[in-house]
């Protein structure tokens, strides 16, 4: 048997600025302590094996082209490898799990290969973007950069490389649900991009209306102003609808957050379906008030 690696990465909400960020607008993310870890060791002949908090992963063709994209990067191949993965994130809600799982790959290869220094952490980041070019269409970076882990960051798109600024925050509750299941974030992208096209004074006047939320929002989050945060929040919900990402399930969802309490929620990540993110209290009933929707997890961030 050969020596084990194991490798980290994690899960991650966007708080602000989904699609916006494709088309060059800041957007605010935190990354999850959650994630996935994956152990690996040379094996004699191929071994898969996956587990997420709903059960076990059989790898599709996707995970499969997507694997094999990233070990490429270092000259490595599913056939002589023992691959364990375990996800604590529910998995194709939007929440980053193809992402920890590329950086967790990533990193334990990185090691099982020997690297070290700039090399080592030049090859994880062009094997994860090999990896995430599989999952997602015209894919900003965003997820990639949170699967790294280090809280909330504002994170925005350039022609060199991606602009990243670590934001301290107080600590506060936030609350995920998976309300609906995901739609594919290349085709909510891809619709996006449609209907941009027919549009496209609209559609810069939503993005640059987003933009200035994400901006305000960063300044709230720094303050720890939580009930403008939620305003904020709601208002970048009504952008997304506007901009039809939305559905009707992940609209009354927001709705029964904000009923019960929630000083604000919207959809995250690529929409169509998949997670809300609320921000509430510890006392505030979630639990409850989402309960006809799916089951809600409970973060404190930082
Ligand atoms: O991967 P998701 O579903 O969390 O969505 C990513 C956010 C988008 O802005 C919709 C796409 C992107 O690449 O930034």
């Amino acid at each position: 048997m050969g020596e084990l690696f194991t490798g980290r990465g994690c899960g991650k909400f966007i708080v602000f600025g989904e699609h916006a960020v494709v088309y060059g607008r800041p957007a605010l993310a935190a990354s999850l302590p959650q994630g996935a870890v994956v152990q690996l060791r040379r094996a004699a002949s191929p071994q898969w094996h996956a587990e997420s908090p709903a059960g076990p992963l059989a790898p599709n063709d996707q995970v499969h082209r997507a694997v094999t994209a990233l070990l490429d990067h270092f000259g490595l191949s599913l056939d002589n490898l023992a691959i364990d993965v375990g996800f604590d994130i529910p998995i194709g809600a939007g929440l980053g799990s193809s992402a920890a799982l590329a950086v967790a790959l990533a990193r334990g290869a990185a090691d099982l290969c020997g690297l070290t220094g700039d090399e080592r952490q030049g090859r994880i980041e062009s094997a994860v973007a090999a990896s995430e070019a599989v999952f997602h269409g015209k894919a900003s970076g965003i997820d990639q950069q949170a699967a790294y882990g280090g809280g909330f960051f504002r994170f925005q798109r350039r022609a060199d490389g991606p602009l990243v600024e670590a934001i301290a925050a107080p600590p506060h509750r936030w609350y995920i649900a998976p309300v609906a299941p995901s739609a594919s974030t290349a085709d909510m992208v891809a619709g996006v991009a449609d209907r941009r096209r027919e549009s496209p004074t609209e559609f810069a006047s939503y993005f640059d209306a987003i933009a200035e939320v994400t901006d305000a929002g960063q300044t709230a989050l720094g303050r720890g102003d939580w009930q403008r945060l939620g305003q904020l929040m709601d208002r970048n919900q009504a952008l997304l609808q506007s901009i039809g990402v939305s559905t009707p399930v992940l609209d009354k969802a927001c709705e029964a957050a904000r009923s019960a309490g929630a000083l604000g929620a919207k959809l995250t990540g690529a929409g169509g379906g998949g997670c809300i993110v609320a921000l509430a209290d510890a006392e505030t009933p979630m639990a409850d008030a989402l309960a006809d929707f799916g089951p809600v997890y409970a973060f404190d961030l930082p």
